[in-house]
């Protein structure tokens, strides 16, 4: 890969130790993947931030980043595995609670903006369409580039922070065009009711589609909440974090639709559900917010929550950013969905939480939300958020 002189002087450690193993991690990925060059990048964003994930010798490793590295561009965290300010609330240790500070220490340390969010596009870090951009959420990488049109490889939490340290990135996969095109026709014949539903039209795409970017029809409307829940189901189930929706998405437009023909009918979707859901019905936590919440969602669930109360035998939680709860505070929803009894986990999320062996059974909107349920030992029931809702305040799901 070529390398200025500015370039070779960083990977020689003038400017640091944490920018000279920043270069090292590029130029080996560059060389890897076939890259001629380093391109600027515009924002990072990092996963790999539980400490439930990253253990003693992660916070080592970024420990020694932080002790001269410093970021070079507008950087943002994936979640935590806390609520950093009401983490008690959610039954968190005092003992993982000081690990996990000491893991958004090190970030703050590099100049890292410390929200802990899967949906940074709603507080602040927004790329524009063809922005390059070195993000690692799977979910926020398939958004980036399929709903705003941006580009960006679905990094590793050690390869955004190096493109962070550098404000560069090597000129590989998503990046170039001609990696871009989509591989595989997909025709929807089915009508899409509820967020569930996207949920799991994403699943039967991304088992279709296997390491294909689809190019899909038959899909009239769909909002950003819908197109994110999307988003997030299909690369779990699937692998390339691009997909175009006829006349809905950026770059569908330019793109033609290719040879090979795959539709999703009702049997398909059908299917997701039966494949997503377990046989349970006692539900001991309802979690919402997988992508993390939007305001929009927030005040449905407040509409819906109003002069209720959930269920003594199940935890209700609300997953959203902390600058999105804010607007929530201000808004007077946070004190409908607290009244009812209701939690809201700011910064954190289900999946990167400790919560294998608390709860047996989890119920959601979110396809990719009981994909990582079932990691951590739970039985998952994924449905509309009304039914969502339901069974948080009877318990059982029906
Ligand atoms: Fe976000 Fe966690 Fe779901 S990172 S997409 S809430 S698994």
């Amino acid at each position: 890969m070529y390398l200025t002189e500015r370039e070779q002087r960083m990977l020689s450690g003038e400017e640091g130790y944490a920018v000279r193993k920043s270069m090292e991690i590029l130029v080996a990925l560059g060389d890897i993947y076939g890259a001629d060059k380093l391109i600027r990048v515009g924002s990072v964003q990092v996963a790999g931030v539980s400490y439930h994930n990253l253990g003693d010798a992660g916070l080592e490793f970024l420990n020694e980043l932080a002790k001269d590295g410093k970021v070079k561009v507008l950087t943002t965290l994936n979640p935590a595995g806390m609520d950093l300010e009401n983490w008690r609330t959610l039954g968190i240790s005092d003992e993982f609670a000081v690990k996990q500070n000491l893991v958004i220490d090190a970030f703050r340390k590099m100049g890292i903006i410390t929200s802990c969010t899967c949906t940074p596009y709603f507080i602040g870090n927004l790329p524009r369409y063809g922005e390059h951009i070195a993000w690692s959420e799977s979910s926020a990488v398939t958004f980036a580039n399929s709903v705003i049109g941006a580009r960006t490889n679905r990094e590793g939490g050690p390869s955004a922070l190096a493109a962070a340290f550098v404000g560069m990135t090597p000129a590989y996969g998503l990046h170039l065009d001609e990696n871009r095109a989509p591989n595989i026709y997909v025709q929807v014949n089915v009508i899409l009711k509820t967020q569930s539903d996207w949920g799991a039209l994403g699943y039967s795409i991304g088992k279709k589609a296997e390491n294909r970017i689809p190019y899909i029809t038959g899909i009239k409307d769909a909002e950003v909440d819908e197109l994110k829940s999307f988003c997030a189901s299909v690369v779990t189930y699937g692998a390339q974090p691009l997909f175009y929706i006829k006349d809905i998405t950026p770059g569908s437009e330019t793109q033609s639709p290719p040879k090979e023909k795959v539709t999703i009918e009702e049997n398909d979707l059908k299917e997701a559900y039966e494949e997503i859901n377990d046989p349970v019905t006692d539900i001991e936590l309802v979690c919402i917010g997988c992508p993390h919440c939007s305001i929009k969602e927030i005040a449905e669930i407040a509409e819906l929550l109003k002069d209720r109360r959930i269920s003594l035998s199940t935890e209700f939680w609300v997953a959203t950013s902390r600058l999105v709860k804010q607007v929530a505070d201000k808004r007077g929803y946070t004190e409908i969905i607290e009244k009812a009894g209701g939690k809201f986990a700011c910064d954190t999320c289900m999946a990167v939480a400790p919560l294998k062996g608390r709860f047996k059974s989890v119920a959601t909107t979110s396809a990719k939300g009981c994909f990582y349920s079932r990691q951590n030992k739970m039985a998952t029931r994924m449905g509309s958020l009304r039914q969502c809702i339901e069974a948080a305040v009877s318990g059982k799901w029906n």
